[in-house]
């Protein structure tokens, strides 16, 4: 079997093996801590009260791009869900969600749908995603690893 494989076959295969390896060895190499950074988070302290659905933000998504510190730090968001009393003035003046939906980083504001999409009535909470699911279940204190 071996033989007949032309070198050049068997130096693709070879990249193809690598390549799969690393790829399971990123998923396997996932964080393992802080179980609550793989839930969405329901944002709803005034969204029921305005009118509008309720706020959907996807941690997973977003921690897959940026690192804690970019929003956790830098742009100050509190590790509560629901914890930084966000509105619209701010977001338009470029604070929380703001400081990248303005159209350069991100989508711009406009697309209002995009975030507040969740159903009306649900309470701020973090809502289990699939991938927690994949990780099993929360620790009881999820918040060890977001102190950092
Ligand atoms: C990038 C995400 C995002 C987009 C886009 C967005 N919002 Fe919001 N909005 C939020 C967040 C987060 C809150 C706070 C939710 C809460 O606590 O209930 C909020 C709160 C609100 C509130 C209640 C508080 C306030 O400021 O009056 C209204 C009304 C609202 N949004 C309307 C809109 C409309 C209309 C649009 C489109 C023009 C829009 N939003 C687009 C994230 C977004
Ligand atoms: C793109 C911005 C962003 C990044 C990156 C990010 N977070 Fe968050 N995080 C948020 C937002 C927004 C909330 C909800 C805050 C709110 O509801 O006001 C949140 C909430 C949390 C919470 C509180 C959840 C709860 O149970 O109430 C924890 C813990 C947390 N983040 C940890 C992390 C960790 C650890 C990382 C990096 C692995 C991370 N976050 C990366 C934006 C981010
Ligand atoms: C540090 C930058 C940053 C912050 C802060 C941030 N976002 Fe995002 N967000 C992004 C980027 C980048 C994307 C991907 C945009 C794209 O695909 O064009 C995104 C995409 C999204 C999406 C779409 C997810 C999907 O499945 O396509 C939603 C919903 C969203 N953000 C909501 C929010 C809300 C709500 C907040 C505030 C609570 C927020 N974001 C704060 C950078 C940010």
């Amino acid at each position: 079997m071996e033989k007949i494989l032309i070198p050049g076959i068997r130096a693709r295969l070879a990249g193809l093996v690598l390549a799969l390896a690393a790829m399971a060895g990123l998923v396997l190499a996932l964080p393992a801590p802080a179980l609550a950074e793989y839930g969405d988070v329901v944002i709803n302290n005034h969204s029921d009260a305005a009118g509008v659905r309720p706020v959907v933000f996807p941690h997973w998504f977003h921690r897959v791009r940026f690192r804690c510190k970019v929003c956790h730090s830098d742009l100050g968001f509190k590790f509560q869900a629901g914890g930084n009393d966000i509105n619209m003035v701010k977001i338009i003046d470029g604070q929380f969600c703001g400081a990248c939906h303005n159209g350069a980083v991100a989508w711009s504001v406009e697309n209002c749908d995009l975030c507040h999409s969740g159903k009306a009535n649900t309470p701020t909470q973090v809502h289990e995603s699939t991938i927690q699911k994949l990780a099993g279940p929360a620790p009881a204190a999820p918040a060890t690893a977001a102190k950092r």
